[in-house]
């Protein structure tokens, strides 16, 4: 059974996924606004991993034996000035994403919960990936600037994206 502190700390990051979620959708329909369809798929892509992730989350909080009361997802911006901002604020997102999960490894070391200690493993490697996949793109932005040849090449190498459902466990 998940301690009182744990279950009301992991529900919270059920709701930090979906909202993540939200917001990579809301930058796929941007995408397709600026003619970006490679973009685009690369946000889907993203937005399936991140409900995948809140569904982890909740999977195992039910596995625990915990209730798990859902709360109001934030709405997301729908504009960015450029792809280049709009990657900025996604890096800026996962870092904070990667300082929640922190915070529940913390937590989970505290509390002296061995099981979710190794049930947040995954998403401690997972943020490692997450940030270095954006850094890519974003280092990537930078270089091209405003040259659209640029953009559109990029654009057709973020297109190869796929989704693969994270392993369970
Ligand atoms: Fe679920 Fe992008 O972290």
């Amino acid at each position: 059974m998940l301690k009182k502190k744990m279950l009301k700390a992991l529900t919270r990051q059920i709701n930090e996924e979906m909202y993540s979620g939200y917001l990579y959708l809301s930058m796929e329909s941007y995408f397709h606004s600026i003619s970006l369809s490679g973009f685009a798929t690369w946000m889907r892509v993203q937005a399936q991993e991140e409900l995948a992730h809140g569904m982890k989350f909740y999977d195992y909080v039910n596995e625990r034996g915990g209730r798990v009361i859902l709360d109001t997802i934030n709405r997301p911006d729908s504009e960015w000035e450029t792809p280049l901002v709009a990657f900025e604020q996604i890096m800026a997102h996962e870092e904070k994403v990667t300082a929640l999960i922190n915070g529940l490894m913390d937590l989970a070391i505290t509390e002296q919960d061995h099981a979710t200690k190794i049930f947040l493993q995954w998403f401690v490697s997972e943020q490692v990936e997450e940030e270095s996949s954006v850094g890519g793109v974003l280092n990537k932005l930078r270089l091209i600037q405003n040259d659209s040849s640029g953009l559109f090449m990029l654009d057709a190498e973020m297109a190869k994206r796929v989704f693969v459902l994270p392993a369970k466990g």
